[in-house]
């Protein structure tokens, strides 16, 4: 099969190559999946898990990418709730080869039906930032109706979705992000927006909950915003900077079945708008990946026309 692998960290992507690999073969409890579209976050050839795998062995040639949308083409031993040619989308193991790939192994778990409705690359393009967005919301921040929540990044992947899911909960949504975000982020429900560059972040008051993909020194200034009992989230950890009376996790997603399900029948139903800056194919994707343009929201590869 044709799938993009990586050798060489120090080459970053343009050691990425589209090459001819062995076809996966399912383990216990996995599904092989026929991917028709995968989705792609730019940080990805950074994380040690491209590299090594769970006992920390150098794991190279890696096919990269997590999130996929398919059809399941076979089933591993024992895997039971999911049968052939049913459409699927999921989460691929961090430390296992992934989706840039016209087959990819996963885990029975790590996928959830996906509607007839919601084409491919919609459904490539959720699974992170769809998945972070609800854990670091519900899971690790216990948003509640009425409060406030200071939504980094808003315009991006990750942050479209916390901005639109925190909305929908009832919260008031503050999303920050650069001057021309602004439009973007306040579309997808913001209530008002910080250019980080120019306006005073602690303008905007004291809220209950910071969403911080960034990191750094607006983490820190973020963290000394937070009330009494609120909570920081941070994807881009470790949380370096706490709230003087709250509480600061940072976490990786987990995939989650019911999870993707509730995401998908958002989508479904209009609740909840995907943010795809680029779409591309696997011919083209490495050229994609290593461009200087500003990426304007999620890379979704089309890996079947
Ligand atoms: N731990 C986890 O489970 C997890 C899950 C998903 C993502 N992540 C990480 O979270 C980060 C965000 O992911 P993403 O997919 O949402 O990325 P993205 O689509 O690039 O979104 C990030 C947004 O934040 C903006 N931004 C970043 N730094 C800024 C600054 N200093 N001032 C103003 N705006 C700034 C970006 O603008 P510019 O493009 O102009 O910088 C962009 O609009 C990445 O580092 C990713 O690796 C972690």
């Amino acid at each position: 099969m044709k799938a993009i692998v990586v050798k060489d960290q120090a080459a970053g992507t343009a050691g990425m190559t589209l090459a001819d690999c062995p076809e996966p073969t399912a383990a216990i409890n996995d599904v092989i999946v026929e991917v028709h579209a995968a989705g792609w976050v730019s940080t990805e050839l950074e994380w040690p898990s491209t590299w090594t795998d769970r006992a920390g062995r150098d794991r190279a040639p890696s096919i990269p990418g997590h999130e996929l949308a398919g059809v399941v083409s076979a089933l591993g031993y024992g895997t039971t709730g999911l049968s052939v040619g049913q459409r699927v989308f999921g989460l691929a193991d961090w430390h296992r080869n992934g989706s840039l790939a016209e087959s990819v192994a996963i885990e029975a778990r790590n996928v959830a039906p996906l509607p007839g409705d919601v084409d491919f690359t919609v459904g490539a393009s959720l699974p992170i930032s769809g998945l972070t967005a609800w854990q670091g919301l519900f899971q690790h921040g216990r948003l509640q109706a009425g409060q406030s929540i200071l939504a980094h990044g808003a315009a991006g992947a990750v942050g479209a979705m916390v901005t639109q899911l925190a909305r929908e909960a009832g919260a008031y949504v503050i999303g920050t992000g650069r001057a021309a975000d602004r439009e973007k982020a306040l579309d997808f429900g913001a209530h008002e927006f910080v250019d980080l560059e120019r306006d005073a972040l602690e303008d905007v008051g004291a809220v209950d909950l910071v969403f911080d993909v960034i990191g750094g020194d607006i983490q820190k200034r973020s963290a000394a915003m937070i009330k009494a009992g609120g909570s920081l989230v941070t994807i881009v950890g470790p949380a370096e900077a706490r709230p003087a009376d709250g509480l600061a996790v940072d976490f990786v997603v987990e995939a989650d079945r019911a999870q993707l399900s509730e995401i998908a029948r958002r989508v479904q139903d209009g609740r909840l708008r995907t943010n795809i800056g680029t779409t591309t194919t696997l011919n083209d994707a490495v050229a994609a990946f290593t461009t200087t343009d500003r990426s304007k929201g999620k890379t979704v590869i089309r890996v079947r026309p």
